[in-house]
């Protein structure tokens, strides 16, 4: 179908082949003495008008009754000029064949479905326009992903799934003994450990993993899963400025954008969220505000906005969507509190050179650090947390055996499915959403 219906000539230059299309039935409009039938092959998002008379072999299937939408079929036809405004061609069929029978309560029918309701039947959604469109750009932006790094001089690490340890320090993973809730340990190892190669071939200081990765957040949110896949990077020798320059090109180059990103400190973003927060409460206090404002101080924007506090979705989003008009944007060196052990303190002894990347519409995409590669500073951060040194004993062992700076990020991926597709909820980004409480497919 992509063939004859994606060319710039639509297909034209076929008239006359004999071809054969196996496929779905995706409507069916019989009249009286002709009947058409749009038929999806899965090659692409177009349909293949078949136009069938009682001529053709196999039309008695058709009369009576046994295919209908959603039903597998094969046809052979002849490639004609099509007499509808919709497509350049069509099929003129000679023969069609029953290949699988649908039940008639198939749920994917022609009139509009809502994306919950095509929640519940994730093994069929695929076969819809919006969930072929968006595993498509899913499957490009993983592609542009190994792309990416692999062009950079990145090589590709496997990271265990099943692991003892709690790496981020946040208390949500799963037990099982824990499934991972992120790979950053992973690829720290070999970073700090196989030295750089000479030949420029196999470039070990900066690796990175692209899997599955679980938590056990209660967040019924629409921008959080409890299996999502996350992209991390790990790169030796390199600080928080590298790392934000990685980021920033590599969002540029799976989205082809050009636009060159915000960067602010936290404290300056804390800044320009109080006098939003004035600006919001002023005008509630008039009843005038513009969607965003109005829908921001109905979220309860203005509740928790301090030094200290860790940015809630809304006020990312406001950072992304309103300050810096649609601009991706960098907030960089966090209070320590509200971020992990494993990241570099500066040195005003408060902040951490930490890094989320915001965009809008999604809120935080990416979060990344230099990670504190001095011993003594990591050994008095795990101790100030009350974490057991012993459970750390290789993490820390990466120090005591030629540790260097290095710093990395992570990037979920179906966020950026989400960015790059526009669909409003995580649950669309991914084949088969796991969610607390679903885990039927
Ligand atoms: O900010 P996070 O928690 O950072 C880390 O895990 C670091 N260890 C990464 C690193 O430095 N190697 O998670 C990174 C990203 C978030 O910015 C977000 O995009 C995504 O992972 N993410 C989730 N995506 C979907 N569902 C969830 N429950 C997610 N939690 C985090
Ligand atoms: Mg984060």
């Amino acid at each position: 179908i992509v063939d004859v219906k994606g060319g710039p000539d639509e297909g034209l230059d076929r008239v006359g082949l004999m071809i054969v299309v196996a496929g779905w039935v995706r409507t069916l409009r019989a009249q009286s003495s002709v009947t058409f039938i749009e038929v999806n092959d899965g090659s692409c998002l177009s349909n293949m008008q078949c136009v069938m008379t009682s001529d053709a072999e196999g039309y008695d299937q058709v009369k009576s009754g046994l295919i209908t939408t959603g039903a597998s079929i094969w046809i052979q036809g002849n490639v004609v000029p099509s007499q509808g405004s919709k497509q350049k061609v069509e099929l003129k069929v000679n023969k069609i064949v029953l290949v699988g029978k649908s039940d008639p309560s198939y749920p994917i029918q022609k009139k509009r479905v809502s994306r919950e309701f095509l929640r519940t039947k994730a093994h069929l959604r695929p076969r819809t326009n919006t969930f072929g469109a968006v595993a498509r750009v899913r499957n490009a932006l993983a592609y542009a992903t190994h792309k990416f790094f692999q062009e950079n001089g990145f090589i590709w690490i496997s990271s265990p799934i099943i692991t003892a340890s709690d790496c981020e320090g946040a208390g949500e993973q799963f037990c099982v003994t824990t499934l991972i809730p992120s790979s950053r340990e992973a690829v720290e190892s070999p970073v700090d450990a196989i030295p750089k190669t000479k030949d420029g071939l196999i470039d070990w200081s900066q690796v990175y993993t692209f899997g599955p990765t679980f938590r056990a957040e209660n967040s019924n949110t629409s921008r959080h899963l409890a299996e999502f896949w996350m992209i991390e990077p790990e790169l030796a020798f390199a600080d928080l400025k590298d790392d934000m320059a990685c980021a920033t090109a590599y969002l540029q180059y799976v989205t082809v954008a050009e636009r060159d990103f915000v960067q602010l400190s936290y404290t300056d973003a804390i800044e320009l969220l109080i006098k939003a927060k004035k600006k919001f409460e002023f005008l509630f206090s008039l009843e005038i505000f513009d969607n965003f404002s109005g829908c921001m101080v109905q979220r309860g924007f203005s509740l928790l906005v301090k030094w200290g506090c860790d940015l809630q979705s809304e006020h990312e989003r406001y950072l992304t969507e309103e300050a810096f008009g649609g601009c991706p944007v960098i907030v960089s060196d966090y209070p320590k509190e509200i971020k992990a052990f494993y990241m570099r303190q500066n040195d005003d002894g408060r902040t951490v050179a930490a890094m989320d990347m915001l965009v809008p519409r999604i809120g935080e995409l990416i979060g990344g650090s230099q990670r504190e590669e001095r011993l003594e500073y990591l050994e008095g951060r795990l101790d100030e947390l009350k974490l057991n040194r012993d459970t750390y004993w290789w993490y820390l062992d990466l120090r005591h055996y030629g540790s260097v700076p290095h710093a990395g990020f992570g990037l979920g991926f179906e966020r950026l499915v989400q960015f790059a597709t526009g669909v409003e909820n995580i649950r669309d980004a991914i084949p088969f959403p796991r969610t607390p409480g679903s885990a039927e497919f």
